[in-house]
Order: structure tokens, then sequence, then C-alpha cells
């Protein structure tokens, strides 16, 4: 028998229920990712595909005891990937190949541009109302290849396309953590720009460590721009982040469900479609959001930062804009 407790926190939970479908499961984000997704009470219908291994996966955490139906799919059987998608609420994207020692993520444009363009031909026909979840790097491009993909096949929802940045922010609270000596449970820390190297700016300034020696700054600043790389070479040519990757992605994916739920102060990190430096020609930019009923409700300024930070946003403005206009090239290229 149920003790009250348990009795409260059932009635006072409200359970929806959310189809959700990963493109690229069987890999090294997309196994732990879908395992996350098992285990999270607000997803009822789990669909995993990939080239290879995603009906593996998909049997493997299906006799998990939570309350999803769980299925694989492939791209032998007929309508695969269509029916993986069909009517979905939300789909994460980790497709693609990850960085080996020495690739900076742009390295991956080459192979990652065109499988994130056709999975998102496939989302648009099949899921034209999803929230799409882009993991698949370079995010700062291949989310500007997904817009296009979506504008040319006129369904296109600002609101509803995300890159998935909050790797970036997880890392930088247990970094912070790590040289402040607290909680990194405690430690939230804006971090916004976009998905690569000098692009990701994490807004010290806006912290409680403001005050922290300049060398000791600027060498936390520099390591969660490039805590990629602290992975990708501990794995010695095993791939990039996958498991701290897929507890960000889990965790956006929960966030973006909470807001299409309507729960209040829902608010994430992520590189969506901004007005905020679209006056510079800069289309897409990561900053605070809250996520609602639509998807992206409000987004937030960057807020006041310091002279140090101003210099960070320039520089990574200029980058941005190029990753962003080589991402609309490639998909709008004849
Ligand atoms: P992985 O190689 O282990 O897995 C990728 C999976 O995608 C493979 O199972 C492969 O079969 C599948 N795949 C390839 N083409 C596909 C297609 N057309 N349709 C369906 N599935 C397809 O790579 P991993 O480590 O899982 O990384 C995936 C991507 O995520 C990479 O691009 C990586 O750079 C990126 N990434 C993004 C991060 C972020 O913070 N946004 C962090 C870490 C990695």
């Amino acid at each position: 028998m149920l003790s009250r407790v348990t009795r409260r926190a059932f009635s006072s939970t409200r359970i929806s229920p959310y189809k959700v479908t990963v493109l690229g499961a069987g890999g090294g984000i997309g196994q732990p990712l879908s395992l996350l997704l098992k285990l999270n009470h607000k997803v009822t219908d789990l669909r995993l595909y990939d080239l290879r291994g995603a009906k593996g996966v998909a049997t493997d955490i299906s006799h998990i005891p939570t309350n999803s139906v769980v299925k694989g799919f492939t791209p032998e059987e007929k309508d695969g990937l269509r029916n993986a998608l069909d009517s979905t609420d939300v789909v994460l994207i980790p497709a693609g190949v990850p960085r080996k020692p020495g690739m900076t993520r742009d390295d991956l444009f080459a192979i990652n541009a065109s499988i994130v363009r056709d999975l998102a031909s496939a989302t648009a026909e099949a899921a034209p109302n999803a929230a799409i979840l882009v993991i698949s790097n370079p995010v700062n491009s291949t989310v500007p290849i997904v817009a296009e993909v979506l504008k040319a096949k006129g369904v296109y929802n600002p609101k509803k396309l995300f890159g998935v940045t909050t790797l970036d922010s997880i890392r930088a609270s247990r970094f912070i953590s790590q040289v402040e000596n607290t909680d990194p449970t405690q430690e939230k820390v804006n971090v916004v720009g976009g998905h690569s190297g000098i692009t990701i700016i994490p807004l010290i300034s806006q912290t409680q460590h403001k005050g922290m020696p300049k060398d000791v700054k600027d060498a936390l600043i520099h390591r969660i721009q490039f805590g990629g790389d602290e992975v990708v070479q501990a794995k010695n040519g095993g791939g990039s982040a996958t498991l701290s990757m897929a507890q960000a992605g889990a965790k956006f994916a929960n966030a973006v469900m909470a807001g299409l739920d309507g729960e209040a102060d829902i608010i994430e990190a992520t590189y969506v479609d901004s007005p905020l430096y679209k006056s510079e020609g800069i289309e897409f930019f990561a900053s605070p959001v809250t996520l609602g009923p639509k998807g992206v409700e409000k987004i937030h300024p960057i807020g006041e930062i310091s002279s140090e930070e101003e210099e960070l946003l320039a520089k990574a403005k200029e980058t941005l804009k190029k990753n962003i206009e080589k991402g609309v090239v490639f998909a709008t290229k004849k």
C-alpha cells in the first residue's frame, strides 16, 4: 500500500505523455542519452533510430520498468526513419561523427552537415511541429542548416529549434566549483555565444566569484571553452564527450518538456534564432531562454558584462557570423 507521502507525490505530479525520438541513438552519446530518457517519466513513447544498433539499444532499455514504450528503427526497414519520427514531440539529434585529437568542431562540418541536413528534412516531413534539439557538431553551423531546411519545407518555427549548449553550462558549474571549492550543484554560470572554443563565453562577472584573481579567472574561462579537448585527449582517438553530454542532453530535453507542460520559470541557455545581435548579422546566439508551451518563450539578453567579457564577445561574434554563414551557404546551395 502506498504511504500518504507517496500518494500525495503521485497526485500532485502531472505526467504528460511525450513522444521523443533520438536520431543517432546507437552512438556514444545516443546510448546513454536514450537510457536517461527512458528514466524520465515525462517520456511515454521513446523511439530510437540509427544506421546501426538502435534496435539493440531499444530492446535493452525496454526492460527497465518505467512507464514508456521503447522502439528501435533502422534505415533498412521500410519507412524506418519516417516511423521513428512520425508526429513525435521532441527530436534529439546526436547523429554524426565526433572529434579525434587535434580536430576542431568545425573540422566535422564536411561529414556532419549532410547528415544533419537529411535528418532535418525527414523531421520536417514527419514531425513538422516537433521541438528539434541539435547536438551534432559543429552546433554553430548545424542549427542554421536545420533552420534553412525547415524554411525550404515551409515549416520553420524558430521557437522550436535549439542548439544544445547545456554541456558548456554544466562544465562551467563543475569547473568553477573546483576553483572556488564550492558545491557544484549550487553553481550557476550563464554561458553565452555559441558552442565551440572562443565562441563559448562564460559570464564569470555575473557570479558571486567575480572577484577571483585575473590569472585564475583566465584559466577558468579557457578551461570552460576548451573543456571538450580534455575528454578528446583522454579518450585518445575514441571520440569526444559522450556521458557528460548525455546528461546535458537529457537535462535540456527535460527542460523543454517541462516548458511544453507549462511549468513556470524554466530557464536554460541554448543556441537559438535570436534577436540579440541580428542587427549585426548574427542570426543565432546562445543565451538564457525561458522555455514555455510553445517552445522558446523569452530570449533573455546577456545582461551587464565586464570589459574583458565584452572583448570575448566581440571575438566570438566574428567567428559565429562565419560559422552561421557556412551553414546557410551549405543548406541553400543548389
Ligand atoms: P558516435 O560516432 O559515437 O555516434 C554517432 C552515431 O550517429 C553513430 O551511431 C552513427 O551510426 C550515427 N549516425 C551517423 N549518421 C547517421 C544518420 N544519417 N542517421 C542516423 N544515425 C547516424 O558519436 P558521438 O560521440 O555520439 O557524437 C555525436 C555528435 O555529437 C558528434 O557530432 C559530436 O561532435 C557531437 N557532440 C556534441 C556535443 C554538444 O555539446 N552539443 C558534445 C559532444 C559531442
